[in-house]
């Protein structure tokens, strides 16, 4: 019996979703149920053969605890290694070194010296930055939001530098990207599932939470094409099964704006019915599929082309 499991937080209707309907496809073999965990020894297989993994972001032990599983032979979903390794800072660069369009970005060192450094630790860093070069290439409005993390926290929208100043100033030890804004006409939010499987789901971020997904975006079969292949290019190159991204039309061109969400908002509430069963669905085919294809004892994740390329080189 090949079993895929399913680690997550405090969200309920996916995860739930999700284990039902791989165990109404009454495939022989294969059986889903919520991941279990009574002990944590090293080296020793997790017993599933796939999991989706929908909370490690949050919880560093399940982080750790995923990759003995991976090393053991769970294809683990996403990988996390990578998840590990990458930042939205970072997956910007790559876009620009691969043709994506992605808005204009800096990265901003923490406004507080992160725990156990102080002024001695910076011999590095110029003092003060060169803002003026900074500003000239964002300009603003500018939006502000951490380098790594989600859920739209400390996402601020800024008119001006001293604006800037301030708002930094609240932001502690995260680390900040300062970003140019993207004066959109049309925004979409793209599930990528499988690094093949792609929902592009209109999306109108200046809407109250529960009416996000109802913006009435009618994008033309060329328009759809071309965004399906950034969605595929951009998830290949990160090596995500399971991701969104947000992408904003600007004089009909698509800038990448947030594509590193592996654990993606998939409640059927915010969603919608039928995005949630679109959700569901491809999710349960796409483990069954890795469950089925899985050799037990070997590397059974999904790796990027970014790191295939660069291991590539070494050997
Ligand atoms: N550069 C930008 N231009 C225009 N809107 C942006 C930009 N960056 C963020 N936003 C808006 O802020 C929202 C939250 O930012 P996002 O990058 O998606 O962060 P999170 O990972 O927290 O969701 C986006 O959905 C979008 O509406
Ligand atoms: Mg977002």
């Amino acid at each position: 019996m090949k079993k895929i499991g399913i680690l997550f937080g405090k969200e309920r209707s996916f995860p739930e979703a999700f284990v039902q309907r791989v165990n109404s496809k009454n495939i022989e073999g294969i059986m889903a149920e919520p991941v279990r965990i009574d002990k944590a020894l090293q080296g020793q297989p997790s017993g599933y053969s796939v999991i989706i993994d929908r909370i490690s972001q949050d919880v560093p032990f399940y982080r750790t605890w995923l990759k003995n599983a991976a090393l053991t032979g769970t294809a683990v979903i996403n990988n996390p290694f990578w998840w590990s390794a990458d930042d939205k800072y970072f997956n910007n660069c790559l876009m620009t070194q691969i043709g994506v369009p992605v808005p204009k970005t800096a990265i901003i060192p923490s406004n507080e010296h992160p725990d156990d450094t102080s002024d001695s630790s910076f011999s590095n860093l110029a003092y003060p930055l060169d803002w003026e070069a900074i500003f000239n290439e964002v300009g603003f409005p500018a939006y502000m939001k951490p380098f790594a993390g989600g859920g739209w926290k400390h996402v601020y929208r800024l008119n001006d530098k001293e604006e800037f100043f301030e708002k930094h100033r609240e932001t502690g030890q995260l680390v900040m990207l300062l970003q140019e804004e993207i004066v959109f006409e049309e925004y979409y939010r793209c599930y990528c599932i499988g690094g093949k499987y792609v929902r592009i789901m209109p999306y109108e971020p200046r809407n109250p939470h529960h009416l996000r997904y109802v913006a009435d975006f009618s994008p033309t079969p060329e328009k759809l094409q071309e965004m399906t292949e950034i969605v595929l290019k951009i998830n290949s190159y990160l090596g995500y099964d399971f991701n969104t991204v947000e992408l904003a039309l600007r004089n009909g061109v698509p800038y990448a704006i947030d594509f590193c969400n592996p654990a993606p908002d998939a409640d059927i509430k915010s969603v919608g019915a039928e995005n949630f069963e679109w959700v569901v669905e491809t999710a349960a085919n796409y483990a069954i599929e890795k469950a089925q294809a899985n050799q037990p004892g070997t590397d059974n994740l999904t790796w990027g082309r970014y790191v295939k390329e660069s291991a590539g080189r070494l050997i």
